[in-house]
């Protein structure tokens, strides 16, 4: 029996009218030179070589298995991360980049973004990923503080990294950094003052993040051992309202609670994440969200490099995870994730993603405390000072 279908599958994601859709590809390299020891992302340290082509001709698999579903897109971003992206040859990069243009259309002014670590070692390769088709880096530098580099275990000092920055000004048109704050012994007048010499190096974007402990990292075990001070929660929210104070002061407000750009600088490859368009993941550990007849999957691969790359090696693909969304969860990604946008959520939206609205009387109550607020365009976002309890505010919307 064939059926006609008039509107959208119940599971399909739609779009608001003023939104274009986006798609993004994320690419996950695994390996670092060190562990740091707040990180618990995909990342694995290996002291024997890396055969690059041999994982190269496996990530061109995976995303040639990603394009036969979801084909005729075409790609807006393209995101290496890590991991230490900047670990790769040149060349490696350039093999990933074909493996995409291959398989999909890429948008001639894709945004085409490789996360690098700061040390001159990597920057060396800036150029050659320029030649290979990126144009924007994302440094790790994480502290213009020698002593605080070394606790946080990197491998760079914070001249290195500044110098890192300058050849990345130099080779791309779009760099950014990352700096983790709330730091041990941190205070706002110190944080302010690392702040302003970093603003004083900032392209368009910056990513700044509070330094959360992850379980099982050795900050963990330090931490629980009361080896390892971070600041209360009050000193917290200082050292958060100094960020948003001084960033703001020089142009580059949060977009979004870790991220500040110039208005036009934001990273459009993690806006499409925020914005809940659609991405591939490929590589180990990766994870996705595609569109596939009308129905909205969530995918992940193998975490471990070595047994996601014998798993693509027969299978073709590194798979773990393929389950499709039912509405609500979709609604509720829509909400956890597009709260975190400065411009918020549309409201129309969310309603025709839930089947449902929101609850005005929420809305209302919440509105009243000065946490979130609506705008004549139809779209919720959350208040400065929802800002700091996100997650209540959320909770409290999507219950
Ligand atoms: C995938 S990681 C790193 C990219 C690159 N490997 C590097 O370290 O320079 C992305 C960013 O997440 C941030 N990050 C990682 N773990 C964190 C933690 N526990 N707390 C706060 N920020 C963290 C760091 O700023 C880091 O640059
Ligand atoms: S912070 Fe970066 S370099 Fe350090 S372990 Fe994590 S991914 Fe690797």
């Amino acid at each position: 029996m064939s059926t006609t279908q008039t509107g959208p599958l119940p599971n399909a994601v739609p779009q608001a009218a003023d939104e274009q859709k986006a798609f993004g590809v994320y690419i996950h390299w695994p390996f670092c030179l060190s562990k740091c020891p707040y990180c618990d992302f995909n990342s694995h340290v290996r002291h024997a070589g890396i055969d690059e082509a041999r994982f190269a001709r496996a990530f061109a698999a995976e995303i040639a298995a990603a394009a036969a579903r979801v084909p005729g897109r075409t790609v807006s971003t393209i995101f290496l991360g890590g991991g230490t992206p900047s670990l790769m040859q040149p060349a490696t990069v350039a093999a990933l980049l074909d493996a995409v243009a291959k398989h999909w259309r890429v948008a001639p002014d894709a945004e085409i973004t490789l996360e690098a670590n700061p040390t001159s070692v990597e920057a060396t390769r800036f150029r050659g990923y320029r030649a290979a088709g990126v144009n924007r880096v994302s440094l790790g530098v994480q502290a213009l503080d020698d002593g605080a580099l070394a606790e946080l275990g990197r491998l760079h000092s914070a001249r290195e990294a500044l110098d890192a920055v300058a050849v990345a000004r130099a080779a791309f048109e779009r760099y950014s950094f990352d700096l983790i704050y709330a730091r041990p012994r941190q205070t706002p007048r110190d944080w302010a003052n690392e702040l302003e010499r970093a603003l004083a190096e900032a392209g368009e974007h910056l990513s700044l993040y509070q330094l959360t402990i992850e379980a099982e990292t050795p900050f963990a075990v330090l931490h629980a051992a009361g080896k390892l001070k971070t600041p209360d929660e009050d000193a917290a929210r200082a050292l958060y309202d100094t960020t948003q104070d001084v960033c703001a002061a020089h142009g580059r407000p949060a977009y979004e609670v870790s991220n500040h750009a110039r208005p036009g600088g934001e990273c459009r490859h993690n806006l499409i994440y925020w914005r809940m368009h659609e991405y591939a993941g490929v590589g180990p550990g990766a994870h996705g969200r595609l569109d596939v007849g009308g129905e909205r999957h969530a995918t992940a691969t193998e975490k471990r490099p070595e047994v996601w790359l014998a798993q693509v090696e027969t299978r073709g693909e590194g798979l773990v995870t393929d389950d499709v969304l039912i509405r609500e969860e979709i609604a509720d990604e829509f909400l956890l994730m597009g709260l975190r946008l400065a411009e918020g959520i549309d409201i129309a939206r969310y309603a025709a993603l839930a089947g449902r609205p929101l609850d005005p009387e929420r809305i209302a109550a919440l509105c009243e405390k000065g946490m979130i607020e609506t705008t004549a365009g139809g779209r919720l976002r959350v208040s400065a000072s929802g800002f700091p309890v996100l997650d209540a505010v959320v909770a409290d919307l999507a219950a």
